[in-house]
């Protein structure tokens, strides 16, 4: 057996190891950086839905349930301020001549009396991340 072939052979399949390795932790760190799937989507429906669902719901209703004393919310952005045809509207939102776009529903839900003073709407949501998720989920109200 010649001895120095043997050495070659093991030196250069060693060599294809540490490349075939090089290469699968090189492509695991891309799939990480580029995973398309961020650890925290930007907004989120299905959580816009969970916090509707237990903040909102009961007063607002949706597709499927009538609301009590809040105005329906089905086709809120883009609608005019307190046109809703259930629920209650006060005279502060009657007047303020708004048609909600989502900057202005985003401004509106995190402190509604400083935006509209007067309402009677009593819920603000402060966490930014939350009010992304519920516009998401306001927009699918149809
Ligand atoms: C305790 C009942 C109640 C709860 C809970 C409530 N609202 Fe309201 N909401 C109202 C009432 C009443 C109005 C009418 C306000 C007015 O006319 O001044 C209103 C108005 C609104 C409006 C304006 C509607 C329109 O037709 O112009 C939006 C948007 C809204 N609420 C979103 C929400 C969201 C989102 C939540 C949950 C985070 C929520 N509300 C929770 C009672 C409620």
């Amino acid at each position: 057996m010649n001895v120095s072939q043997s050495d070659t052979f093991h030196g250069s399949f060693t060599s294809v190891l540490k490349i075939a390795s090089w290469v699968i932790v090189a492509t695991l760190t891309l799939a990480g950086i580029m995973s398309p799937t961020p650890l925290r989507a930007a907004s989120d429906e299905a959580t816009g839905k969970q916090i509707y669902d237990v903040h909102c719901l009961g007063c607002h209703g949706d597709e499927k349930t009538t609301g009590t004393i809040g105005p329906s919310l089905i086709g809120i952005v883009g609608r005019k301020a307190a046109t809703g045809e259930s629920g209650v509207h006060s005279r502060a939102l009657m007047e303020a001549d708004i048609t909600w776009n989502e900057v202005l529903l985003r401004k509106f839900l995190a402190a509604p009396s400083r935006q509209v003073p007067g309402t009677i709407m009593p819920v603000g949501v402060s966490d930014p991340q939350q009010l992304d998720d519920l516009l998401a989920y306001l927009r699918t109200l149809r």
